[in-house]
This record gives structure tokens, sequence and C-alpha cells, in this order.
């Protein structure tokens, strides 16, 4: 607040490097509202829009016989499952890890089934900046195709609590 009354003619219209600034501010906003929609049609990292509901305790058993069909070794208590490629592979979401790490082949493609067994959290994959919502009682299904290989990071960039910032994971490509 100003201690002093403002002139009474305050309102001067924008001239020079204002006008320019307001006419280059308004250009990429209408730029972007059309991208959003191209993106949505023409981007490479969109939802299929497939998803089911689920109850997280289901997508958690899923997970679990998941795990135990495919399981071929364990890092840090955290299963490494290696399943056949052209399947449905499965990833959990839970305070605060991604479940299990997932082993993967280069150039095919998955069924990837993501869901959160307590609350939202967010998946986002380094460094291909794919991120993705990931909401409990919603089974999302995103069709992948690994095409870098090497051992690529999970973080949660969802706040979730008191242990988010150690909320990690691992897909490793070979
Ligand atoms: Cu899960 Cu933040």
């Amino acid at each position: 607040m100003s201690i002093y009354i403002p002139e009474k003619d305050w309102f001067h219209p924008p001239e020079g490097a204002e006008r320019a600034w307001i006419g280059i501010s308004l250009i990429w906003c209408i730029i972007m509202f059309i991208m959003m929609p191209y993106w949505h049609f023409k981007g490479k990292q969109n939802s299929t829009g497939e998803a089911y509901r689920v109850t997280p305790q289901a997508f958690v058993e899923r997970v679990d016989k998941f795990v135990e069909s495919y399981k071929v070794g364990e890092e840090n208590g955290i299963p490494i499952v290696e399943p056949p490629p052209g399947n449905d592979i499965y990833l959990l979401g839970k305070m605060w890890q991604w479940y299990p790490i997932l082993k993967l082949k280069k150039g095919q493609e998955y069924r990837l089934h993501i869901s959160s067994a307590d609350i939202q959290h967010g998946f986002s994959l380094l460094p291909v900046n794919m991120n993705f919502q990931i909401m409990p009682g919603y089974d999302h299904v995103l069709t992948i195709t690994p095409t870098i290989s090497g051992e690529h990071q999970i973080i949660c960039n969802e706040f979730c609590g008191i242990g988010h910032h150690l909320m990690t994971g691992k897909i490793i490509v070979e």
C-alpha cells in the first residue's frame, strides 16, 4: 500500500518497450494455446488414454504376482524383474518407492500398467523428461518402447509426504 494517493490520471497506455513486451507475451500465449491441442495429437509422450478402475489392493496383488513370475534379482531389497517383451508389465508407486525395478529390452514394446498403492505420486523418467500423474484407483496403461539403453532413474515429482525426496526407482534397458 502506498502512502501517497495516486494522481487522478494514473493510467497511461503502454508504449515503447512495455508495449513490445505485452505484444511478445500475447503472441507467446497464443502459440502455447495452439500447441496444447497440437501436442495432444502429435506428441510422442502422450498417454493412450487407456485406464481402468482398480482398487489399490487389487493392483498391489497384480504387481506381486508379476514380480513373483519374472524376478531375476534384487537391489537394496527391491526386486529386479525381467518380463518377456510384448507383455503387460507393472510398476507401483507407493510411499516412498517405485516397485519393482524393471529390466527391459531396447526396441521392444511393452504395455506398462502403472498405479499407486496409497496417494497421488508423479512418475518422472530421467533423462527423457517423461512425466505422468499416478493416481490410486486407476490402472493407467502406457505403451512404451525403450529407445535408450542404460539405467534410467525414476523420481517422484508430486509431493507425497516426508519421504518424497527419497522416492526413486529404476528402469534398466538392455
Ligand atoms: Cu511420491 Cu512424491
